[in-house]
């Protein structure tokens, strides 16, 4: 899959991943270790998002994808979800002022249904704009599970085999076409902030051949920097799928 190349400040050449992803991890220790509230965590990892969605923009990557909120972040307590979703709410309904003007395509990866209305209309309204123009995208996965985007692709496969379709005619690549993700090629690089080195159920198939790149930087002191040490190693790395050299 041809990836973008893009410039390193010093001008040397170097590959932007057309594709990254972020397990934003790490918003709570960030607010603890300074004192504060969880919560205040969140709202500077939210504001982080923003400055890493536009570097990315920036430097010519085409997809950026990030993991919000889990399907299984619903079990922490009731406030803490309140916030995030507060945050989100506020992030879209700003996004939808905004993204025409940044040229920013934004996409929800994830089970809309369940959110509550208001983030539900929002999504669509995002949605309307994004379908207006071409260029960088970015998800937001948001009531988000690996797990859960692949049975909800074998459901609506499973409509389309009831409608008649043939079982012999599916592949791989037809069923990816069932994902959230579908279009969008698989994230060459995937990146965990926040010191844990697991997937925590994100892009269970799409992470087929991605390469990882952990850190112990909390996501909200994440900047763009990191980013570009990210990107650096990953250029770094030998990628043979299976293959020999
Ligand atoms: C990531 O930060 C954000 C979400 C999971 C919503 P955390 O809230 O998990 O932060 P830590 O891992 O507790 O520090
Ligand atoms: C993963 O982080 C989910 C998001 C970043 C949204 P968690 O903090 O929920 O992951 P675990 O619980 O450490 O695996
Ligand atoms: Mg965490």
């Amino acid at each position: 899959m041809a990836a973008g190349t893009g410039k390193t400040g010093a001008g040397e050449n170097r590959t932007i991943p057309r594709h990254v992803a972020v397990i934003m991890d790490g918003n709570g220790r960030w607010a603890k270790k300074r004192g504060l509230p969880r919560t205040a965590g969140h709202a500077a990892g939210s504001e982080n998002f923003r400055k890493i969605a536009t570097y990315c923009k920036n430097i010519g990557m085409d997809y950026l994808t990030v993991y919000a909120f889990s399907t299984e972040n619903w079990k922490r307590p009731p406030e803490e979800v309140g916030t995030i979703m507060r945050l989100l709410r506020r992030y879209l309904n700003e996004a939808v002022e905004t993204m025409e003007r940044d040229r920013i395509r934004m996409k929800v990866f994830g089970n809309v249904e369940a959110l509550p209305e208001e983030l539900r209309l929002l999504v669509a309204k995002t949605d309307e704009i994004s379908s207006r123009y071409q260029g960088f995208q970015a998800n937001i996965c948001l009531n988000y599970g690996g797990r859960d985007e692949i049975v909800s692709a074998a459901r609506r496969y499973a409509r389309d085999l009831a409608a008649g379709v043939a079982p012999a005619e599916l592949t791989e690549d037809l069923f990816s076409g069932y994902l959230y993700s579908a279009g969008i090629p698989d994230p060459e690089l995937i990146i965990r902030t926040g010191g844990e080195q697991r997937i925590s159920n994100f892009l269970l198939w799409q992470c087929a051949y991605s390469e990882f790149y952990y850190t112990d930087t909390y996501w909200p002191d994440f900047g763009p920097e990191e980013l570009d040490r990210a990107i650096e190693a990953f250029n770094a790395r030998d990628r043979r799928f299976g293959g020999i050299k």
